[in-house]
């Protein structure tokens, strides 16, 4: 039996501005942050702090924050709500680097080298990466628990870091003696395609990073590059199975019908029965259309929305002094328990 829960529901997550956000962030988290909001109070972060721990060509300073903005325009146009949740970049609340500190102190070396998405990211020169790659989990946990936020909507990669997250929170309450201080993050990981894989290979993760375009749809894309792109999607050559079962060993045939079944808001096991024994030309026109339905319209409004830059500038700096509000005393009361003031 657990104890009863101590702290206020309350959901954070975040995306980096790096390139356009493409299908797997939309339907591993997006689509989950605009449900989310309908029963919880939501603080969804724009992490640009988070961005530049990669070399992603960030040359001239104006090209990060048009990211910022262009990310901030793809939350609203997907249907995140900035009157009901709050909408801000990371790097404007100094509350999450300077508790991201903290975290550095608590968390060990350990924790951190078992970090997967470090290992995937680092590649095979680990002594290049910055030091902030090492340790971004624990500016994620920071993030997270600046506002002793409670759920975290995410895509299945990240569930490494959450734990991470947790741990940090456990050992902060047991060696500041603060039973309960910082809450538990749970992960909310749903939905028919928490990891959507690239259409180009069924064994690797959707990515902003993929140098073929064609591996991903980005919600900025017009129909006819999101058609093209699903009908030139790697499949086999069977026709689709009649069963889930069916899908085993056939990555790519599974990650098209979860992308189905999500966008479509449908059970997987309705979509493989309404395509069993079909050709994938079949299929892939059916998904061509639903995928467009579903993201065309998203393209249409951040194009809208960032006609109108002055706009969403204001969201963001609204958005950051709201967070502010929560976060400065949460840090305050930290930095008291950690014994920096009186
Ligand atoms: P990022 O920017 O890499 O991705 C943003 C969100 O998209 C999800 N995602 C996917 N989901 C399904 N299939 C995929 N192929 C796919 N690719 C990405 C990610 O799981 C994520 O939810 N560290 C985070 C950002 C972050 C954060 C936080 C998240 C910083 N602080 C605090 C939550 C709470 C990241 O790099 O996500």
């Amino acid at each position: 039996m657990t104890d009863a829960p101590t702290h206020k529901p309350l959901v954070f997550s975040g995306m980096q501005p790096t390139n356009t956000l493409h299908l797997g962030n939309y339907l591993g988290a997006l689509k989950n942050w605009v449900r989310i909001q309908d029963t919880m109070d939501c603080i969804y972060c724009v992490v640009d702090l988070h961005a530049i721990t990669q070399d992603a060509g960030y040359r001239h300073p104006g090209d990060l924050f048009q990211s910022t903005r262009e990310v901030a325009a793809a939350y609203i146009a997907s249907g995140v709500d900035p009157a009901r949740s709050l909408l801000f970049n990371q790097s404007q609340v100094p509350e999450h680097a300077e508790l991201a500190w903290i975290f550095n102190c608590v968390a060990r070396l350990g924790w951190l080298d078992r970090m997967t998405q470090f290992k995937e990211k680092s590649g095979k020169h680990k002594e290049r990466s910055s030091v902030g790659l090492y340790t971004y989990p624990l500016l994620m946990a920071a993030d997270i628990l600046a506002y002793k936020a409670t759920h975290v909507p995410v895509g299945e990669d990240q569930r490494q870091h959450l734990e991470l997250a947790r741990d940090v929170a456990q050992k902060f309450n047991n060696d500041f003696e603060v039973p309960d201080y910082f809450p538990q993050p749970e992960p909310v990981i749903t939905g028919a395609a928490t990891r959507v894989m690239s259409l180009r290979d069924g064994t690797k993760k959707m990515s902003k990073s993929d140098e073929s375009d064609f591996s991903r749809i980005n919600l900025t894309d017009g129909a006819d590059t999101i058609a093209q792109k699903i009908r030139k999607a790697r499949t086999d050559a069977e026709p689709l199975p009649d069963s889930a079962e069916g899908l085993e060993g056939r990555a790519e045939a599974a990650n098209l019908i979860n992308i189905y079944a999500a966008l479509a808001d449908e059970p997987r096991d309705r979509v493989i029965g309404s395509f069993a024994g079909q050709q994938f030309s079949g299929f892939k026109n059916a998904l061509a259309d639903l995928a467009v339905a579903r993201l065309t319209p998203i393209a249409a409004e951040m194009r809208r929305l960032l006609a109108d830059p002055a706009e969403i500038d204001r969201i963001l700096r609204r958005g950051a002094e709201r967070a502010r509000a929560i976060a400065a005393p949460i840090v305050a009361d930290v930095k008291r328990v950690v014994g920096f003031v009186a």
